[in-house]
């Protein structure tokens, strides 16, 4: 696990461009933290990294579940929020997205249950300070080791 400190906006969105520039297809990364934290901003930020048209404005997917942008490769962007169980998600066929040519971002990823992938990214926003959040990213297989790594190296 690693930590960075995000002082500023700009340095939440210096991560979210570098994880847009080096994410491949079938990569995902689950967003936690509460609301505020800056979900949706560092969506924003990867969805700028993988060159999704910058008149395009990423909004959080609530009520539609999911939004996809098409980028260098696409963004699936995910908000499970309102789903209520993993039998939901799996009725729904969101699952297929994460094998798909695309990179997922999901908010809520706590309701995957047992459709949790066993290879992803899970990155974690604490505020602590108006402007300022810290965020713990914790990889899951080799190829996110060698990602946060490459990471940690580009902010
Ligand atoms: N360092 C920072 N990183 C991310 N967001 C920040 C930071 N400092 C201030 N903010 C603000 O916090 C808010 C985060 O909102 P949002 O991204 O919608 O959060 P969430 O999707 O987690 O609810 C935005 O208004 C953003 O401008
Ligand atoms: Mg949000």
């Amino acid at each position: 696990m690693f930590s960075l400190e995000l002082s500023s906006l700009k340095k939440t969105e210096e991560l979210g461009i570098s994880l847009g520039k080096i994410v491949e297809s079938g990569d995902v990364i689950t967003l936690h933290g509460p609301l505020g934290s800056g979900k949706t901003t560092l969506t924003q930020a990867i969805g700028q990294g993988l060159g999704v048209d910058p008149r395009i404005y990423i909004t959080s997917p609530t009520f539609s579940l999911l939004h996809e942008y098409q980028g260098r490769i696409p963004l699936y962007h995910m908000d499970l929020y309102r789903l209520a169980d993993e039998d939901e998600i799996e009725s729904i066929g969101l699952q297929e997205y994460f094998f798909g040519n695309g990179v997922t971002v999901i908010e809520w990823p706590e309701r995957l249950g047992s459709l949790m992938p066993a290879e992803r990214l899970d990155l974690v926003l604490v505020i602590s300070g108006e402007a300022s959040r810290t965020a713990y990213l914790t990889e899951h297989g080799d190829l996110w080791q060698k990602k946060v790594a490459e990471i940690i190296s580009m902010v």
